[in-house]
């Protein structure tokens, strides 16, 4: 295999390292579920995946949240970054990787890379003055904080005033290389409306900004100067790194990016795309290392307007949400449901209307009612039809045809809503195709061949749709596949691969009367909705 099909069939992917301070919410699991949903599907098509994740612990606002609750940050730490695992086990994540960045082989990494960004003249020691705020770890402008010297983002927090001395990274000197990189790699931030704000926010002049505090230990000690610790953005960042050394592997910055590096998406919220979309590649360029192909930034979930977020407190519990629906049905709704890129509110009646109609309905009792069907009319088994048999102008091979390399589009455009519904829509035309042509009609009437044509063309659509929806809702497309007689598990992703890859699964056709049906059963059970909890 020569480099360019090594590196083509490589993906790695991450979600941000996600801040300690409380709990997970589904806001932070939205970012994950997006995630998880991009690296099954790249796991389809055949490529090897390294999905990585984890919690970014250092810095002031864990120390100061463990100390409200009188622990020390390491045990605060070790609590909340078990209940953000456990979390994604409960939504079906699978992720490769967890990055901590109190891990003992981070501070390797972080210093190897301090190390070359120092040797290449790129950090002094400067003056910081400044508004600070704890919550996003970040210096406003005092143009953007709101009445009361509040910071935008956490509206509820005043920011504080800073006034020290600092090691400075010099990010104005990759002005040029970063305007030039945005220039001849559009696609590098994205979608474009977030691309647009930061060309924005770059084309006022970049300012070289601190990358240690001084007064807080929460962190690595700068190594040149251990009265400083490192700013926890500058750390973080670099767990992208020591994530994708291997499980048992020593440490080491050019070791960790042997085989995975580059990353090929960063996918976070728009409120952290600036330091993964201006700083991150300059520290990277600095440092003389390849940059991540792209980053992209997706809106908020909101709350009655209002961002969600821990320090806001206005959170969505993902757990009770989990408890209560299943995982397939909250990956579904968040990936369906909300242009990604675009901002989103939460709401549980329409969350439940949407499972309802679309799994419930349209697509759980259409594989019931053919399933019904095909055990009256065609004694239960699939009938001895190939794809060949129906002709090119039925309408549900028509569009069946097309759906796989559309979906795969969807999927790699991130449009995942744009995805979901393509396959509904098929869905909704076999609906509407068994009610125009009703089979049962046409079984008195002595035309089996007929039925049986129909009922082979809705389950192939049943299939192929539960094949192109496996990324975003595995349990429910386990019992789909099951149901219709295949062994497998979309779960299990060693095996996938190898027996559902994408370029067969995604065409038209490939269900056969080898496979014997199982027993009809409720591939997505109808929701209630609750009375007034
Ligand atoms: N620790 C930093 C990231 C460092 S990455 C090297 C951080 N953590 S965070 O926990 O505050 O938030 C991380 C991410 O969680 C956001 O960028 C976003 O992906 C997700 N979200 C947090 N709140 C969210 C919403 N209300 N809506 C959507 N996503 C949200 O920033």
């Amino acid at each position: 295999m020569n480099l360019v099909e090594k590196t083509e069939k490589i993906f790695a992917l991450t979600t941000p390292l996600y801040y300690v301070n409380g709990l997970p919410h589904i806001g932070s699991a939205y970012t994950t579920m997006a995630a998880d949903a991009i690296a099954r599907f790249q796991r389809l098509l055949g490529n090897q995946v390294l999905l990585v994740t984890g919690t970014d612990e250092h810095g002031q606002k864990i120390q100061r949240t463990a100390q409200t609750k009188n622990l020390e940050p390491q045990v605060f730490c070790d609590q909340v970054s078990a209940e953000f695992s456990s979390l994604w086990k409960l939504l079906n994540i699978q992720y490769d990787r967890f990055i901590r960045t109190t891990d003992s082989r981070h501070e390797v990494i972080v210093k190897d890379f301090f190390k070359r960004v120092w040797d290449n003249g790129d950090i002094y020691l400067g003056e910081q003055k400044g508004w600070y705020c704890v919550s996003c770890e970040e210096f406003k402008e005092e143009r953007d904080l709101l009445e009361g010297k509040r910071c935008p983002i956490h509206t509820n927090k005043e920011v504080e005033w800073r006034d020290e001395q600092n090691y400075f990274f010099k990010l104005s000197k990759y002005q040029e290389k970063l305007e030039h990189l945005y220039q001849h790699h559009p696609d590098f931030i994205q979608p474009e409306s977030r691309r647009n704000e930061v060309l924005n926010f770059v084309k006022q002049g970049l300012q070289d900004f601190s990358i240690s505090r001084v007064n807080m230990d929460w962190g690595f000690e700068v190594p040149v100067d251990p009265k400083h610790t490192l700013y926890v953005w500058f750390d973080a960042l670099l767990g992208y790194a020591t994530a994708l050394l291997d499980p048992d592997e020593e440490a080491g910055l050019e070791k960790a990016l042997q085989k995975w590096w580059p990353i090929k998406l960063h996918l976070l919220g728009k409120d952290i795309l600036r330091f993964h979309a201006v700083y991150w590649p300059a520290m990277l360029m600095s440092a003389g290392l390849n940059l991540p192909h792209k980053v992209f930034a997706h809106g908020y979930l909101t709350k009655d307007g209002q961002k969600m977020g821990k320090t806001l407190g206005n959170t969505v519990d993902p757990i009770t949400l989990v408890e209560r629906y299943g995982s397939d049905a909250i990956r579904y709704y968040f990936l369906k449901e909300i242009e990604f890129g675009k901002d989103g509110d939460f709401n549980e009646v329409r969350f439940i209307n949407v499972l309802n109609a679309d799994l419930a309905n349209d697509l759980g009792n259409l594989l019931n009612r053919t399933s019904n069907m095909v055990k009256k009319y065609c004694g239960g088994n699939l009938p001895p039809i190939t794809a060949e048999d129906i002709p090119v102008e039925n309408l549900l091979k028509a569009i069946g045809l097309d759906l796989g390399s559309q979906v795969k589009v969807a999927y790699q455009d991130l449009a995942f809503d744009r995805g979901c519904e393509a396959v509904l829509a098929l869905v909704r035309a076999c609906n509407k195709f068994i009610d125009e042509h009703a089979p049962w009609s046409l079984y008195k009437q002595g035309q089996q061949d007929a039925v049986e044509k129909i009922l082979y063309a809705v389950l192939e659509s049943v299939r192929l749709s539960a094949y192109l929806l496996s990324p975003i809702i595995p349990d429910t497309s386990n019992k789909i596949y099951q149901q219709l007689g295949f062994q497998v598990n979309f779960n299990d992703q060693t095996q996938t691969a190898i027996t559902t890859p994408f370029a067969v699964h995604s065409q038209w056709g490939v269900l056969s009367n080898k496979q014997k049906l199982g027993k009809p059963q409720p591939v997505f059970k109808r929701i209630e909705i609750p009375k007034n909890d």
